[in-house]
């Protein structure tokens, strides 16, 4: 039974989402769209939306569910988070999409599970059209890891041995990634990998969480860079991360992608696509007006 419910900020607000998402995974090995982990890594970087209040549902035991905005570049992302059948997905959608009244101009958009017709169906009720875009979710069993699997002349070092130098991720995350992901309760920096050649110049980096709650492993985000690709080097990571995330404990482990090359990597490496996601958008409300004109 909810017994109350708060508006929540900052880094509250993720921490309280985190724990709504352990639940939900401790109650369906398979449900939802996202691990805690996802939020933790949408923190990286500081955004619009950070310091907005907004709901988060707790019965006896903890949060059960939460409203989630998370401000892209040019999009925000609404989210509902919720452990299954407490709180009705309606009463969450509904608070989210309020939370976003006051702020003109905002394009929205909702990743949602083909097998989640239900947010589907909320999502088109509230003027969200289907776009064609798919992405996808897929899981493995640790024990069916692949070996790790080295290419010559290049070395995988973790954030604590490279920790004196700049973050791998600064280019594309921003000055503040380093601190941002320190505040993060599942970030760990062994499992901060980067790929670095001879001279020590980075090829690519990949950055794995370990849930301790819910023991799944995730994977998120992975990238090497364009003069790298294509000589094994994400094989090299990826299969040096899924075991360290064994090794720490991790029964289940997870990765989501959005190309063909990432789902042959992941695919290719054992993992079975559970899910194809599709992406399901709302214009920002002038350009509603503007297409209709
Ligand atoms: C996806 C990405 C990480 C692959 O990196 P990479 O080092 O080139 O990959 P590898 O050389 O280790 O390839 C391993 C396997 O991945 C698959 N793969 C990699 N690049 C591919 C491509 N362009 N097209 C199709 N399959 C591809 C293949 O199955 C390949 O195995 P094979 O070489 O035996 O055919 C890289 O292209 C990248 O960073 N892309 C941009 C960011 C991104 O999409 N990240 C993934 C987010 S989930």
């Amino acid at each position: 039974m909810v017994v109350r419910r708060e508006l929540l900020r900052g880094l509250e607000r993720l921490n309280a989402t985190t724990a709504v998402l352990q639940r939900a995974r401790l109650a369906d090995p398979l449900g939802g769209m996202w691990e805690a982990a996802d939020v933790q890594w949408w923190w990286r970087r500081p955004c619009t939306t950070d310091e907005l209040a907004l709901p988060v549902w707790f019965d006896e035991a903890g949060p059960v569910a939460a409203a989630g905005l998370t401000a892209w570049d040019d999009t925000w992302q609404a989210d509902v988070f919720a452990v299954p059948s407490i709180v009705r997905d309606e009463e969450v959608w509904a608070a989210t999409l309020e939370a976003t009244a006051g702020h003109r101009g905002v394009a929205l958009q909702v990743l949602v599970g083909a097998d989640d017709a239900p947010l589907a169906g909320l999502a088109i009720q509230s003027g969200f059209t289907m776009t064609a875009e798919l992405s996808g979710t897929s899981w493995m069993d640790a024990t069916q890891r692949p070996p790790v699997a080295p290419v010559d002349g290049f070395a995988v070092v973790d954030r604590v041995a490279s920790g004196n130098r700049p973050h791998p991720m600064i280019a594309r995350n921003g000055e503040l990634v380093e601190p941002r992901l320190r505040q993060c309760s599942l970030y760990d920096p062994t499992l901060g990998l980067a790929v670095e050649d001879a001279d020590g110049k980075v090829a690519g980096y990949a950055l794995f969480w370990f849930d301790h709650t819910t023991l799944v492993g995730l994977l998120e985000p992975m990238r090497v860079e364009d003069d790298f690709q294509r000589r094994g080097l994400a094989r090299m990571l990826l299969t040096e991360g899924l075991d360290r995330l064994a090794r720490k404990g991790a029964g289940r482990l997870k990765v989501g992608f959005e190309t063909d090359a990432a789902r042959s990597l992941y695919l290719g490496a054992g993992f079975v696509q559970t899910s194809v996601d599709r992406l399901l958008i709302r214009p920002a409300p002038h350009e509603r007006t503007s297409t209709t004109t």
